[in-house]
């Protein structure tokens, strides 16, 4: 019986720290050079957000992929969604780095039918609190990020723009 407590104990420990914390969904929309479109997820855990991404109608190859500042992709261009995500004063780099924009996703890459599918986690960005993401954007560019250039990685035009949503749990 006191065995049968305590792995029970355990199982529901295990199910609380997988229950995600939030989520915010984007709904990726073309800018007037593209026909790119897609849909990216964040889940925020504990100490991680997991984003998922599906992305069409791409070149085959790299491309950057960011969090900018303003969830706005009115501007036909996606121009007013501003620069990148960068709460902490930081320089442009790679995901990998420690002192990189928040929003630096690094690249995403495209198959050869022009298809994105990411799944990656990340420990930079939250969607909680007073440096959340909720309420920014999304950009997917024409060009890789280089991943050292200032103030952007060089990345190019904007192909795609959505704006970061709370999505409600049940
Ligand atoms: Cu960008
Ligand atoms: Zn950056």
């Amino acid at each position: 019986m006191r065995w049968a407590i305590v792995i029970l104990a355990v199982v529901v420990l295990a199910s609380c720290a997988k229950q995600p914390l939030a989520q915010a969904a984007v709904d990726l929309k073309a800018t007037n050079i593209s026909s790119v479109t897609g849909l990216v997820t964040f889940t925020q855990y504990s100490d991680r957000v997991r984003i998922q991404a599906k992305v069409f109608g791409l070149s085959p190859g790299e491309h950057g992929f960011h969090i900018h500042d303003n969830g706005d992709c009115s501007a036909p261009d996606a121009s007013s969604a501003g620069g990148h995500f960068n709460p902490f004063q930081e320089q442009h780099g790679s995901r990998s780095s420690d002192h990189r924009h928040a929003g630096d996703l690094g690249n995403i890459v495209a198959d050869d039918d022009g298809k994105v599918v990411l799944d990656i986690e990340d420990a930079h960005i939250t969607l909680q609190g007073d440096h959340s993401i909720i309420g920014s954007a999304v950009i997917v560019h024409k060009d890789a990020d280089d991943l050292t250039s200032q103030p952007n990685g060089n990345a190019g035009a904007r192909l795609a723009c959505g704006v970061i949503t709370t999505v409600e749990q049940n």
